[in-house]
């Protein structure tokens, strides 16, 4: 049997965000969902303690954002690279990726895309990463930093519309987030074995296959 080669796709700062920035989504979801439902959901005994894990993680998660925001900006430098689809990718690399996800990986048949540490999204990771990362996480860091300071940013919160939409549009978001919570991790099991792609999101190395 040939030898495994392995590829570094995941550097340590990457790594460390992206588990603290799941356990914080996954701990504002169980938590919001105790703060919108209190009388279905009840998992963290009072109401106020729901609502200090809430602002914990939220604040941990606004962290965690700039810390991928530095990382990928300031160190590697790799933003736009990574993450902004390309011509080819929107023309037919979406469609390609989609039709190995829903029929081609049940066939059996090799994934379309090559990952290497300078194309590691394939084009629909891209879209989707881009949209969470630039668009839905950004808006409920602010629209949750508006709702912990309602009183001192009375202003900003009344120029947005008031307190129902801001509270209506963080729901909205907060439920596209989990939304996305669940397709991702399906998605993230089909590799060329189940855990293929969680290992390098642990260990920073991804072992490369050969079709
Ligand atoms: C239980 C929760 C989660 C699990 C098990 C999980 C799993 C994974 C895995 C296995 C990867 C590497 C393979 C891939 O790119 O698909 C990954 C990457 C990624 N995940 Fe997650 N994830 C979780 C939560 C989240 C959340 C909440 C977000 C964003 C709000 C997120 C955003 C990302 C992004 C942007 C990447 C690419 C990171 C990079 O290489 O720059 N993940 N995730």
């Amino acid at each position: 049997m040939a030898d495994k080669k392995y590829i570094y796709l995941q550097p340590t700062p990457i790594r460390i965000w992206h588990w603290l920035n799941a356990l914080g989504i996954v701990t504002l979801c169980v938590t919001g969902g105790q703060i919108r439902f209190p009388e279905y959901v009840n998992i963290f005994g009072t109401y106020k303690a729901a609502i200090e894990l809430h602002n914990t993680a939220g604040i941990v998660v606004a962290i965690s954002f700039f810390l991928w925001a530095f990382y990928y900006l300031v160190v590697a430098r790799s933003m736009v690279k990574l993450y902004i689809p390309n011509k080819d990718d929107i023309q037919h690399g979406i469609l390609r990726q989609a039709k190995f996800y829903f029929l081609l990986f049940f066939l059996g048949r090799p994934n379309p895309h090559h990952t290497t540490p300078d194309d590691k999204f394939n084009p629909m990771q891209k879209s989707a990463y881009l949209a969470i990362m630039f668009i839905l996480v950004p808006l409920v860091i602010v629209t949750g930093i508006l709702l912990m300071n309602v009183a001192p940013l009375r202003e900003a919160v009344l120029m947005i519309g008031g307190l129902k939409l801001l509270v209506g549009t963080h729901f909205l978001l907060a439920c596209s987030l989990c939304a996305f919570l669940f397709t991702h991790v399906y998605l993230a099991t089909l590799g060329h074995t189940p855990f293929a792609h969680f290992k390098p999101m642990w260990t920073g190395w991804e072992e490369e296959v050969d079709h």
